[in-house]
C-alpha cells in the first residue's frame, strides 16, 4: 500500500517490519512503473533480513558489496586478541566486530544447517575456523559475511556475478568463505582485482599499503556474463612499434595499443577536493563502479549493493541505465543517496526518478516510528534521531555524532540569513516523556551553540506549558524571505509523517532564489525551489 506525501510528491512505503517478527508480509509493495526510468529500490535495514524477506531467488545480475571492516586496526592485534575484545567497543556498530549474541546465533545456524542453506564446505569451513580463530571478532565478521553472501548467491541469476571489496586485513579468510559458497556449488573464482591508489597514510616500518582487494566470483562457471573491457597500453618509449596486424593509436602522452583490461586498477580515491566527495568516510570512486558495472551487466540489468553507503553503486547504475537495489542499515546513508541522486548536475529526470524509487523500511506511521525509537540493537542505536532530523530537514542537516550526556543537540542545519551570511538551526529529538523543562533546556543549548533557530521534535504530543515556553522564545524575521519564523519550533513525529518539513531555505536554495526570483510569493514551497535549483545544474550540497 502506498501513500503519496502530498506536500512533496514523494511516495512513502510500508515500513520494513521488525526483524524479530517472522510473521510479516514478505512481498515488497508495488509501485507505478515509469517508462524509461528503471524502477529501483532503497531498503533501510539489516541486509540479512532484507535479502531473506524481499530478494527473490535468481533475480540479480550483479552484486557488489563493500562491507565495513576495521582495516585501520593493527593486524597483529586482530589475530592475537582473538576472543578478548574490549567490551566497550561493542557499542560502535559500524566497524568493530565482537563475539556477541548475533555471532553466536549465526554460528549455530551455520553448523546446524537446518534449512540446508549452506554448502557442506561452508559448514566444515566455519567449524574449522572456529577451532583456529576461537569465538572472537574476526570469526564474528566471517560468520556475518557467510550468512549474507550465501543469500546473495541465492539471489544471483545463473549468469550473475559477485564482487566483494575488502583489504588485506581479512581477504585471505574471505576467499576461503567465498570458495566454499560459490566454487563448491558450480560457481567460479574469476579475479582478484587490486584497486591501487596513492592517498592515505604511510609507514616506514613496512611497504606502503596502497591497494584494496576486490574478489570477483560468478554463480556459474559456464554461464556467466562478462563484457570484455579494454584499456590503453603505452608503447615503450611512447613510440610506434609498427608490428604487423597490430593497430596503434596516439594521444597527448604517446603511442599505445588497446589491450584486455588488467586486474590492477589505478584509480584515485575520492579526495578532499574531488567533485564526487559527499563527506561519507568510506565513499568509493564512481570510476571503480563504472568498470565493475560495465564488465558484468548490461543496460536494464539489476544491480544490487547490499552495503550501499552513500550510494556510489546506485548513482553509477542509475547513470548507466541499470535497475538497482540498495540496502543500508543507517538512515544517514539512505538520506545521502536521495540527496545524491537529486543533486546530480543537470538531473532533470529527478522528479521521475524520485517517483520510481521504492523506499522500504522508512517509518510511515506512528507505530513504526515508535518501533524504530525503541530498538535496542547496538547496531542501529540513534537511528530514530537520524531519521527524524534528516527527514524533517529534507536530508539537509548534519547529524551530531558527538552528542554527550549534557549536550542535547542531535542535528545542525544552516540557512542563509543574508546574502553574505548564514545562520544555524539546531535540532533536538525526544522519544520519551516531554515537559516544559525540555524546551527551557533547549533555549539554553541554543544560546550555547550560537544558533538562531531551534527545532524540538517529539514523539509524544507537546503540552500547553511547552508550547507557551516555545512561544516565549519569540520570533525571527528572515529579511531575505520577508517572513518570520518561531525561534523555537515544536514538531511532532506525527506531523513529520504527515509531510511537515523545515520551511526555511538552505544555503543553495536561498542564493538561487535571491538571484532569480526576489518577487516570488512567500507561500511557494521552498523545498520545491531547492529542487529547481539543483536541476539548474548546480551541485546539491548546501551545508
Ligand atoms: C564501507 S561502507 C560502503 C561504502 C559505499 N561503497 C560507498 O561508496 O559509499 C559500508 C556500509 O555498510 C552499511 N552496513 C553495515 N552493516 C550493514 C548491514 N548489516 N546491513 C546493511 N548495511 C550495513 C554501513 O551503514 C555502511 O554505510
Amino acid at each position: 500500500m502506498t501513500q503519496p506525501d502530498a506536500a512533496r510528491g514523494r511516495f512513502w512505503f510500508d515500513v520494513t517490519p521488525d526483524v524479530s517478527k517472522s510473521d510479516q508480509k514478505l512481498d515488497p509493495p508495488e509501485v507505478p512503473q515509469v517508462s524509461d526510468v528503471p524502477v529501483s529500490t532503497l531498503f533501510y535495514g539489516d541486509n540479512l533480513d532484507v535479502l531473506r524477506k524481499y530478494i527473490k531467488d535468481e533475480t540479480i545480475d550483479l552484486c557488489y558489496i563493500d562491507p565495513p571492516f576495521n582495516s585501520n586496526k593493527n593486524y597483529n592485534r586482530i589475530y592475537n586478541r582473538i576472543g578478548k575484545e574490549d567490551a566497550a567497543q561493542a557499542q560502535a556498530f559500524v566497524d568493530t566486530w565482537t563475539w556477541n549474541g548475533l555471532a553466536d546465533a549465526g554460528y549455530v545456524e551455520i553448523l546446524g544447517n537446518a534449512d540446508g542453506r549452506f554448502s557442506s564446505q561452508t559448514v566444515e569451513l566455519i567449524k574449522g575456523l572456529q577451532a583456529v580463530l576461537k569465538k572472537g571478532g574476526l570469526l564474528a565478521y566471517l560468520i556475518s559475511m557467510t550468512l549474507r553472501v550465501t543469500e546473495i548467491r541465492r539471489a544471483l541469476k545463473p549468469t550473475g556475478s559477485f564482487y566483494l571489496h575488502c583489504d588485506q586485513t581479512a581477504s585471505h579468510y574471505l576467499k576461503l568463505v567465498l570458495d566454499s559458497i560459490f566454487v563448491a556449488q558450480g560457481g567460479d573464482f574469476l579475479n582478484e582485482i587490486d584497486w591501487c591508489y596513492k592517498s592515505g597514510g604511510a609507514s616506514k616500518r613496512h611497504f606502503s599499503r596502497k591497494h584494496d582487494v576486490i574478489f570477483l566470483y560468478v554463480k556459474s562457471a559456464e554461464q556467466y556474463k562478462f563484457n570484455y573491457q579494454q584499456e590503453k597500453s603505452y608503447n615503450r618509449g611512447m613510440k610506434p612499434y609498427h608490428f604487423k596486424g597490430v593497430e596503434e593509436f596516439k594521444d597527448e602522452i604517446g603511442w599505445y595499443t588497446m589491450v584486455g583490461m588488467k586486474d590492477y586498477w589505478n584509480i584515485d580515491m575520492v579526495g578532499r577536493t574531488s567533485a564526487e566527495r559527499l563527506g561519507y568516510p568510506t565513499q568509493k570512486p564512481e570510476k571503480l563502479l563504472e568498470r565493475i558495472i560495465e564488465a558484468s551487466s548490461d543496460k536494464g540489468d539489476v544491480v544490487l549493493d547490499a552495503y550501499c553507503g552513500c550510494g556510489t553503486t546506485i548513482a553509477v547504475a542509475q547513470r548507466l541505465g541499470r535497475e538497482w537495489i540498495g540496502i543500508d542499515i543507517t538512515y544517514q546513508a539512505i538520506s545521502l543517496i536521495l540527496h545524491r541522486l537529486e543533486g546530480k548536475p543537470g538531473n532533470l529526470a529527478w522528479p521521475e526518478i524520485e517517483k520510481s524509487i521504492k523506499l522500504n523500511g522508512i517509518p510511515r506511521d506512528i507505530e513504526s516510528a515508535q518501533a524504530l525509537a525503541l530498538k535496542k540493537d547496538d547496531r542501529v542505536r540513534k537511528e530514530f534521531e537520524k531519521w527524524a532530523v534528516l527527514t524533517y530537514t529534507n536530508n539537509r542537516a548534519v547529524i551530531n555524532e558527538k552528542k554527550g550526556a549534557d549536550r542535547g543537540i542531535d542535528g545542525i542545519a544552516y540557512f542563509m540569513a543574508t546574502r553574505d551570511d548564514n545562520a544555524k538551526v539546531v535540532l533536538q529529538i525526544k522519544s520519551g516523556h516531554v515537559t516544559r523543562g525540555d524546551i527551557a533546556k533547549l533555549r539554553g543549548d541554543m544560546t550555547r551553540e550560537g544558533a538562531t533557530l531551534a527545532v524540538f521534535i517529539t514523539l509524544e504530543e507537546p503540552t500547553a506549558p511547552m508550547k507557551a515556553e516555545a512561544k516565549d522564545a519569540g520570533s525571527y524575521v528572515h529579511a531575505l524571505m520577508g517572513r518570520s519564523y518561531d525561534v523555537i519550533q515544536i514538531v511532532t513525529v506525527q506531523e513529520i509523517l504527515d509531510g511537515r518539513r523545515l520551511e526555511i531555505p538552505m544555503t543553495l536554495e536561498v542564493s538561487k532564489r535571491a538571484k532569480t526570483s526576489a518577487s516570488k510569493s512567500k507561500q511557494t514551497s521552498l523545498l520545491d525551489e531547492g529542487r529547481e535549483a539543483a536541476n539548474d545544474g548546480d551541485e546539491g550540497g548546501d551545508d
